[in-house]
């Protein structure tokens, strides 16, 4: 009997362990949201991104990459055309194709590369751009790297892509039958509001994110020399983990797991998520991140690994300067720079001085204007208290209210800019939650009223 038993339970090993990658096209699209030095992460992330895959061999007509592009130029850079993505790191910006850059990457142009749609690309861009041209047999896998804000993801400046929006472009695909199967990876702060409670669990699509849909995602890897934060604890994970594991033998939960531990550093932890068809995390990395011809494990673009370790404590202000949080990069970027480059001129101390109180001066304005907008919007209030708006944790249900309200709040206060201060995008939540129960015009109206008595709105 226990024979019987052991050999039934050999057979079902190996029948698990045969490693079946369906046929098809893999299809990647890897988006880098962010633009400007002090976000280097973003681009260096998704050059990585690019290497990998390609070194997977996924054939490079099937790899689609959107970057604004400027940072490996940027004057700041002191190693003018380079990208490492963790100290010591091979440059990974030669080599590192673009298709859309600078103007060109927007969420109008993602959508419309993400839904294959050819034509809808030319209208926004002008010219012929490569989209995901995908089939019914095909796998597709999409990794995104940026600022986010509650039920947003960041393209260059404050531009957001809607949780609604992404999701409605996903079921599409799925009626269109675009694809066989999906995995999204998506990095930003409040990442898990693009999918919970909108992804459906029954279009075969499968997503982690580096955080729940209420805390940001963290940074890792200080350069001293660069004077920047090189990459981001869960981008940084799954690739190094992607380069050096076997990609057919590891599963998608595997490398879950792995990017779980790696945001569990203490003081800084994350909670990377999974969504959608939990069920297809059974499936081993080499259906999405490879292709099976000419995938050789090990042979890999690099293998070492972001140092997670902290040193001793090192804060600002509360923010952690080994592993701040990604909404506070600036801040954080700033501050370090100040402390650690002891041979500054006097008069460039001074503007590094200055910069830090601005922002700080904005995080706290953001936050009381915030409260203020709260109050006046609740002038008639239905049922709810300003401090269930304040505290609450909704989900976006009437998105049209929201994407009107920061529309006409980043008009109305342009000092407070969610594009060039992203911690400011922390009081978010309170509009999705006003935009919940309160009439869209006491909405607008409130932030006509409250944006008009604030002087940092204007101060520019
Ligand atoms: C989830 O994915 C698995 C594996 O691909 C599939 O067998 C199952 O039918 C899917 N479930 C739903 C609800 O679509
Ligand atoms: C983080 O790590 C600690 C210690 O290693 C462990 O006790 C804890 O459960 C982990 N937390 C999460 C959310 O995984
Ligand atoms: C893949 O990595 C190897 C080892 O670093 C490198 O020699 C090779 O050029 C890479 N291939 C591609 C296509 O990037």
């Amino acid at each position: 009997m226990a024979l019987r038993h052991g050999v039934l339970y050999l057979v079902l090993l190996a029948v698990v362990l045969v490693v079946r990658v369906e046929s098809g096209k893999n299809w990647v699209l890897i988006v880098a949201g962010a633009k400007d030095y002090n976000n280097y992460f973003s681009q260096a992330d998704s050059c990585h991104a690019y290497h990998t895959m390609l070194n997977n061999s996924i054939p490079p007509e099937n790899i689609i990459h959107m970057s604004y592009d400027d940072v490996a130029h940027d004057p700041q850079n002191p190693f003018q055309g380079n990208l490492i993505n963790v100290p010591g790191g091979p440059n990974l910006y030669p080599g590192c194709k673009m298709d859309y850059r600078k103007e060109e990457v927007t969420p109008e142009v993602f959508l419309k590369v993400l839904t294959g749609d050819k034509e809808g690309v030319k209208k926004l861009i002008g010219r012929d751009g490569k989209v995901v041209d995908s089939g019914p047999d095909d796998h597709v896998f999409v990794t995104m790297v940026d600022h986010g804000g509650p039920g947003v993801f960041c393209f260059p400046g404050f531009v957001e892509l809607h949780n609604t929006d992404l999701n409605n472009a996903l079921k599409q695909m799925h009626r269109e039958n675009r694809y066989k199967e999906m995995v999204l990876y998506v990095e930003s702060c409040y990442s898990g509001s693009m999918f919970e409670g909108i992804l459906p669990k029954n279009i075969n699509i499968y997503s982690t994110t580096c955080s729940n849909a209420h805390e940001s995602g963290y940074m890792c890897c200080w350069d001293k020399t660069r004077e920047v934060y090189l990459g981001t604890q869960y981008g940084n994970a799954w690739m190094y983990d992607t380069d050096k594991a076997n990609l057919h033998k590891e599963t998608l939960y595997q490398q879950y797991e792995v990017v779980k531990k790696a945001c569990n550093v203490s003081g800084t932890v994350s909670h990377p998520m999974q969504y959608g068809n939990l069920s297809m995390n059974k499936e081993v990395l080499a259906q999405y991140q490879s292709k099976a011809e000419g995938y050789q494990p090990g042979v890999c673009l690099n293998t070492l690994e972001a140092d997670n370790t902290l040193g001793p404590e090192f804060t600002f202000a509360g923010i952690d300067l080994n592993n701040p949080a990604i909404d506070m990069v600036q801040i954080a970027t700033t501050a370090r720079r100040l402390i650690e480059s002891r041979d500054l001129s006097g008069e460039k101390q001074e503007k590094l001085k200055a910069d830090l109180r601005h922002m700080m001066l904005v995080k706290e304005k953001a936050e009381s204007l915030t409260k203020d907008l709260v109050k006046a919007a609740l002038s008639s209030p239905r049922g709810l208290t300003e401090t269930d708006i304040l505290t609450g944790k909704e989900q976006v249900s009437n998105s049209e209210c929201y994407k009107t309200a920061l529309g006409l709040f980043s008009a109305r206060c342009p000092g407070i800019n969610m594009g060039k201060y992203p911690f400011a995008r922390r009081n978010l939540q309170a509009f999705i939650n006003l935009c919940n129960h309160q009439p869209q015009t006491d909405v607008m109206n409130a932030i006509m009223e409250v944006t008009e008595k604030y002087g940092i709105c204007r101060a520019l």
